[in-house]
């Protein structure tokens, strides 16, 4: 085997806490804020230069895209400013920040820096309690009870600024001395500031540089000189022009008067109410079903965690993105009536056999994951982090876990802006000028909404049969039973995954599964699938299932996932043949979730009401491309309309 090459995924920040200077970058050789003040000099030049304390005044909503996040310090100063202003209207997120830095800092780190400001320092610890796994990629984050939205984007900025979608309304441009670090004021990374500027976008920099200057005047920017802060003399602002902001597509808007229609209350369902509601829009949930989790969403426990892969796909960035902002989610959760069960310390994921395992360690050895993301460890080490012996080496997870999805839901739901309509089955939404009018399975009238969000999962093609013929249902099984501990003493202290997984509640059952029967939507219990799960839990250690009551006395649910060719879900605007009329009402999916709705759909949730809000995304640009709901669709027919002009017939025709 070919030793593997090096693709570290991330190189983070080293801090040499015994330096002289902590805010000093041995890699840069630059400083990450002024020595004469880091709290005054980012205020001054940053939020003043942006004209920011007039815009909060005012509770106007303020995007702000900075170039190097560092010791997050300018973030936090901005949200200083803004959280001393009182916004009586405010009914969602007030200020989206997003930040791209290629060397995060640890969250001990960050801590340490900007220990100095004690204003500072409830809103740092509401940071560091969810600072992101140091993966690359978008991280989102809730802070101030949902006053601000922190998109961090780790990578290099000439790699992921064409990935962000706008608008902004200030750009703060922090990337250590032009002299020092080219790649951070390059034309290139000009180049995409109009593109994402909103109308009257602003741009701030401590730098003075002539080079700055004129970039920043040849893509539009009206550029001004400014008394700096400490020992700079000058500083750079710049207003873009009228004419080099970009004319957007409009953005398309529904009649707010009237509440959003969510058909479908499992997880994708209710974590698109939560989102919207966040942002202070009124929900209407609807479901068939008298009770929530009544379809896939309503197992005994979900297992949440990161899939790895070589190429950092899709698959690896949604799972990843999905857990970080999930375990920071559930913790904001807290305050309602529900508090959501669960625990987030960790899950094992065993080496399936001698191929997975040679495949697996591969990538451990190629990616050098940060070990708190996760580590490649022998069967030894597993056994003692797990409990329970094991032969296989495989991945550890310390920021995995595991949830209870009722409470989770019911955690979602507990907004006074949700509505939920449940035991209503929707059977057709018939467009009627700019609305869809809902009616009920007997023909009655149920909802009027100029925006409707389908969340129905596999039943999808009842309402969109072009995109609903792309998801197929697929059977699953969990089987659970109550240990009887007493006989061999096996506890399983985290989820363990191989073939199938293994989990122990703290009310003593044991959950384990799960059968995948893909095309059989049949939902009885099957004895046959209750063995076929025992051997899955005895492949991970036989005493697992010895240790059980007699099979017979298990207990079982069985639910439909709703899969996809590519194992992605189906997430955006439609734009479907029944809504295109000039004032079509607006319609979106979030179905296909397969088997990990509860791993990514909250953060999917975000991205949606982004999209519906106009807000900038929370997902890369060729991650929500590679979700967007009439791919195949398209894609089919793109492949029909290229064997017609060689004057082939389609082979399925
Ligand atoms: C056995 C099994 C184990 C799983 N384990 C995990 C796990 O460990 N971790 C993880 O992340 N994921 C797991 N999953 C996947 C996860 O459960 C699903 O991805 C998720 O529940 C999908 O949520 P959903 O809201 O899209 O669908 P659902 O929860 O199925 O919700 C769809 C809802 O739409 C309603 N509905 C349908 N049609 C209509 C209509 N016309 N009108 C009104 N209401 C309607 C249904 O009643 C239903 O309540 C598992 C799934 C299964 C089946
Ligand atoms: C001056 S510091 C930012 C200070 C920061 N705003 C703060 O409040 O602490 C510059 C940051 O840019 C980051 N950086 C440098 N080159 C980069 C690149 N090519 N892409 C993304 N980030 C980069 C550095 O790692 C560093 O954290």
């Amino acid at each position: 085997m070919n030793p593997p090459s090096d693709k570290r995924l991330l190189e983070p920040a080293r801090i040499d806490p015994t330096g002289q200077d902590e805010a000093y970058c041995n890699r840069f050789g630059d400083i990450y804020y002024s020595r004469a003040g880091g709290f005054e000099e980012k205020h001054h030049v940053f939020v003043a230069g942006n004209g920011l304390p007039d815009r909060f005044a005012n509770g106007t909503v303020t995007r702000v895209l900075e170039f190097g996040f560092g010791t997050g310090l300018s973030f936090l100063v901005t949200a200083q400013a803004l959280l001393q202003t009182t916004n009586p209207n405010h009914g969602g997120p007030e200020l989206h920040f997003f930040s791209i830095e290629k060397h995060p800092l640890s969250r001990e780190d960050m801590l340490r820096l900007v220990s100095p400001w004690p204003v500072l320092h409830a809103l740092a610890e509401e940071l560091a309690d969810q600072w992101p796994d140091l993966v690359p990629g978008f991280h989102r984050r809730n802070l101030a009870g949902g006053r601000i939205t922190l998109t961090l984007v780790f990578g290099d900025v000439a790699q992921v600024l064409p990935q962000i979608t706008g608008p902004f309304d200030a750009f703060f441009l922090d990337g250590f001395s032009p002299g020092l670090n080219t790649d951070m004021w390059s034309d290139s990374v000009f180049r995409h500031l109009p593109r994402l500027s909103a109308p009257g976008a602003r741009v701030a920099t401590y730098s003075s540089a002539r080079s700055v200057a004129d970039g920043l005047a040849a893509v539009g920017f009206q550029i001004s000189h400014l008394p700096g802060y400490g020992a700079k003399k000058t500083m750079l602002t710049g207003v873009l022009s009228p004419s080099s902001v970009p004319h957007p597509t409009p953005r398309p808007s529904w009649d707010q008067r009237s509440p959003v229609v969510v058909i479908g209350a499992g997880v994708a369902g209710l974590t698109t109410a939560r989102a919207l509601a966040r942002r202070g829009i009124a929900v209407q949930v609807f479901d068939s079903a008298e009770d929530l989790g009544a379809g896939g969403s309503g197992n005994a426990a979900g297992i949440v965690c990161p899939l790895i892969s070589m190429d950092w796909s899709e698959l690896s960035q949604l799972t990843a993105f999905g857990l970080g902002y999930l375990r920071a989610d559930l913790a904001r959760l807290q305050g309602a009536d529900v508090t959501p069960g669960g625990c987030f310390s960790g899950v094992i994921q065993l080496a399936r056999d001698a191929r997975h395992q040679a495949r697996q360690s591969l990538i451990a050895d190629t990616l050098r994951l940060d070990p708190e993301f996760a580590r490649w460890l022998s069967a030894d080490a597993l056994s003692v982090m797990g409990g329970v012996p094991v032969t296989q080496p495989g991945w550890f997870f310390p920021r995995a876990g595991w949830l209870i999805p009722g409470d989770y839901l019911q955690a979602l739901a507990d907004h006074p802006l949700i509505e939920l309509k449940l035991g209503i089955p929707i059977a057709q939404i018939i467009p009627q000028d700019a609305s869809w009018q809902g009616l009920d399975t007997d023909g009655h009238h149920q909802f009027e909404s100029g925006c409707v969000v389908l969340a129905n999962a596999d039943a999808l093609g009842d309402f969109l049969p072009e995109i609903g013929e792309y998801i197929t249902a697929c059977r699953g099984q969990v089987s659970v039973s109550t240990r009887q501990n007493a006989r061999t003493g096996l506890d399983i202290s985290m989820p363990m995954m191989r073939e199938g997984y293994g989990l122990d509640l703290p009310d003593g059952r044991r959950v384990f599964g799960a059968s995948f029967k893909p095309g059989d939507q049949t939902l009885v219990i099957r004895m046959s699938e209750q063995l076929e799960n025992g051997e899955r839990l005895a492949a991970i250690n036989p005493e697992l299932c010895r240790s059980l009551e007699a099979v017979s006395h298990w207990q079982a649910r069985v639910a439909l996932r709703a899969t996809t060719p590519d194992r992605l879900p189906f997430v955006g605007r439609v734009e479907s043949k029944i809504t295109e009329t000039s004032t079509s009402p607006l319609l979106y999916v979030n179905a296909g979730h397969g088997s990990r709705g509860f791993t990514w759909c909250g953060l999917l949730a975000e991205s949606l009401a982004a999209e519906i809000l106009g807000e900038p995304s929370p997902l890369p640009t060729s991650l929500r491309v590679a979700l967007e709901p009439t791919r195949f669709a398209r894609r089919e027919a793109r492949r029909r309309a290229s064997l017609s002009i060689k004057g082939r017939a389609p082979a399925t025709d």
